[in-house]
């Protein structure tokens, strides 16, 4: 292929949630691209089985388990990784949780760990990661969102909420760091069946209407996302910041009306 600009040789990503999903597809997909990548979750085992799928792709990797809510394992994670690379390029914050039920139901634990695990962790991610990024003078941040940043949906309104605040974050961040040549865009998947949906979509009843609102008439595959990674991980998105890209099958905007 001569059109080298989605080539990512001699970049090095971490992905917030790389070990399961959408965020060990993504660390894969920039693999295959050509970067080395840190897969990062809680689970030493987890990590240690991401690690693995990276360096079986000929790629560097590292395992550092880490808890993305916590200040001081991400700043230990940062400085493993510019220890053992010297530099980070891309940053992908995908980890992410889930709690259903009624707005008058959900606990205050409930509000808190999703928002500590999908808003405090990506927070903590482009401060730490994006200062080495502006010290650099350049960066790819990837914020992966939701289709709830966009919709009104019952009975994961913590959820929604967590996103409609990544999704402000990643606009509001890519105007302040813009002149650092730091780009910082998002991710918005439809619906992926992963560790985190699963318990949702197994209900059959729930996955085929699902599926039936879903232009494409399927749920997505993880690797359905990998191109958009690839691209805003990439010098071929060097002039394109603050967008959101979906990758939903065209559910957010059909407006198709049964009569
Ligand atoms: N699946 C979908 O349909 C869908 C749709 C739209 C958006 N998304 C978003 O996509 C992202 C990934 O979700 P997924 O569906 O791929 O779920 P998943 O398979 O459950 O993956 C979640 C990942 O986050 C990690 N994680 C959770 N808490 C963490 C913490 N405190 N520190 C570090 N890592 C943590 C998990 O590993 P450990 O447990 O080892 O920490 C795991 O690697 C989430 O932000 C989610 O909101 C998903």
């Amino acid at each position: 292929m001569s059109y080298q600009n989605f080539n990512l040789e001699g970049k090095v990503g971490v992905v917030i949630g790389g070990t399961s999903g959408i965020g060990r597809a993504i660390a894969a997909g920039l693999a295959d691209a050509g970067a080395d990548i840190v897969p990062v979750s809680r689970s030493p085992e987890k990590v240690r089985d991401a690690v693995k799928e990276i360096e079986s792709k000929g790629r560097r990797s590292l395992a550092v388990p880490t808890d993305a809510t916590q200040r001081e394992d991400m700043e230990r994670l940062a400085d493993t990784v510019l220890d053992e690379f010297n530099h980070v390029d891309i940053l992908v914050n995908s980890a992410g949780t889930i709690r259903v039920g009624p707005f008058l139901e959900l606990t205050d634990e409930d509000f808190d760990v999703v928002m500590d695990t999908n808003l405090r962790a990506v927070v903590l991610g482009c401060q730490i990661i994006g200062k080495i990024m502006m010290k650099q003078g350049r960066g790819k941040i990837i914020n992966i969102s939701s289709l709830s940043a966009f919709w009104g949906q019952p009975d994961i309104i913590p959820y929604s909420i967590s996103k409609g605040a990544v999704a402000v974050l990643t606009k509001s961040l890519a105007v302040e760091w813009a002149e650092y040549k730091i780009q910082v865009n998002e991710i918005a998947p439809g619906f992926f069946v992963t560790p985190m949906t699963s318990e949702i979509f197994n209900n059959q009843t729930v996955a085929k209407l699902t599926e039936n609102h879903i232009p494409m008439g399927r749920f997505g595959k993880l690797e359905d996302l990998q191109g958009a990674a690839i691209y805003l991980a990439s010098r071929a998105s060097d002039f394109v910041t603050g967008v959101s890209i979906r990758v939903d099958g065209g559910v957010l905007i059909n407006g198709k009306l049964k009569f």
